[in-house]
């Protein structure tokens, strides 16, 4: 059993349902469904045995105490949070609440029911963690290294920077069994379209301008999001306690880059009929701060552990294209609702 927070999102919804058709084991939902989170995203395992849903929030912690009596998870795999960069800068308190303060209650219960089952070597905390705690890197620079020091530059990945030393002291001081995996950027299904890719998709089909950043070459290495997933699950078995893991999708895309090979797929799958989509694209006012460049180096998970991604940029972006598109109605209409 595991209890898996934020599994309504966009990357706990991807882990809930890859996790139960490849091992079957039955997992706790704890989602407190603010606008990024959908139980839509989970309508394919609805009456699954296997799944119990919970609305909650990771801050109430007589909640979380329960469901771990309750349920006696082996672990805690850790999504939940506030995760869009641009809404950390208007409202950067729900990023240290939800983050930070959340981070700390769920460690907190997790200690107690770890020590009520007399330390047991077998239980873990795996916590979902960002790239973006390194900070940003020049266009020469060599990737990020788990040894790379933090240096967040955002609300957001100060928020994430945060939960990650807190993990780690919990591993250094109590021997909490911990591990932390801190990825790229991902993409695929079910993502809220306020982030990249599927707010450009969502734009286009509307026939309406697609907002690039400052000069649009700020640089991501794109994930995808079942790569993601796998890496996750391998960590949570063969990781090594008290370990970070860098996962990355060797895949440096600059976002104008991006958007064009975007534009150009729509105009396959969907043409206008009016000009090319990539005619909508408007240069808008940088965010502030806007962090330059990632990228991953995944050496240490791909010696230690055997993991690569097996998705090529070209072929998961193809494959999150005709998702959008196969799940427009549903998936967008919500989103404009929330
Ligand atoms: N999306 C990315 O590209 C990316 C990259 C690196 C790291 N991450 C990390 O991965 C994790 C998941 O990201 P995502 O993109 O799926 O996020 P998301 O915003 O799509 O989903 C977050 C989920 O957490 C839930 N949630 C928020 N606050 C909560 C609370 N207080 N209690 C319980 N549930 C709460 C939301 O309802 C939502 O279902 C996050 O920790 C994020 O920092 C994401």
């Amino acid at each position: 059993m595991l209890l898996v927070t934020g599994g309504a999102g966009f990357i706990g919804s991807n882990f809930v349902l890859t996790t139960l058709a490849a091992t079957g084991e039955p997992i706790v939902n704890l989602d407190k469904l603010t606008y990024a989170g959908n139980e839509r995203n989970l309508a394919s395992i609805r009456g699954d045995a296997r799944h119990t849903f919970v609305r909650g929030d990771i801050c109430d912690r007589s909640l979380v105490a329960e469901l771990l009596r309750r349920h006696q998870p082996r672990a805690i795999v850790h999504f939940a949070a506030e995760s869009h960069v641009d809404r950390s800068i208007s409202g950067p308190a729900e990023f240290v609440q939800t983050n930070v303060t959340g981070t700390f209650s769920l460690l907190e219960e997790f200690r107690g029911y770890w020590e009520s089952q007399g330390k047991s070597g077998k239980l873990r905390f795996l916590h979902v963690s960002t790239d973006e705690v390194y900070g940003t890197l020049g266009p020469d620079d060599p990737a990020f290294t788990e040894e790379t020091p933090y240096a967040p530059n955002s609300p957001y990945a100060a928020s994430k920077a945060a939960s990650d030393h807190i993990v780690r002291a919990y591993h250094h001081t109590y021997g909490l069994p911990t591990l932390t995996t801190n990825c790229s950027n991902n993409y695929g299904p079910h993502q809220f379209p306020e982030k990249l890719i599927p707010l450009m998709i969502h734009q286009a089909l509307a026939g309406k301008p697609l907002p690039v950043y400052g000069d649009g070459k700020n640089v991501r290495d794109w994930l995808y999001v079942g790569d993601h997933c796998d890496a996750i699950r391998l960590v949570l078995e063969k990781g090594r306690l008290g370990e970070t893991y860098n996962i990355g999708g060797e895949s440096e895309q600059k976002n104008i880059d991006l958007v064009r090979t975007l534009c150009a797929l729509l105009d396959k799958a969907r043409p206008r009929g009016k000009g090319a989509y990539a005619d909508l694209i408007s240069f808008v006012k940088d965010r502030p701060g806007h962090d330059r460049r990632y990228a991953m180096n995944i050496t240490k998970i791909r010696r230690e552990l055997g993991w690569a991604p097996r998705e090529s940029f070209e072929s998961g972006l193809e494959k999150t294209v005709r998702w959008y598109l196969a799940n427009i109605e549903t998936h967008f209409a919500r989103s404009e609702a929330a």
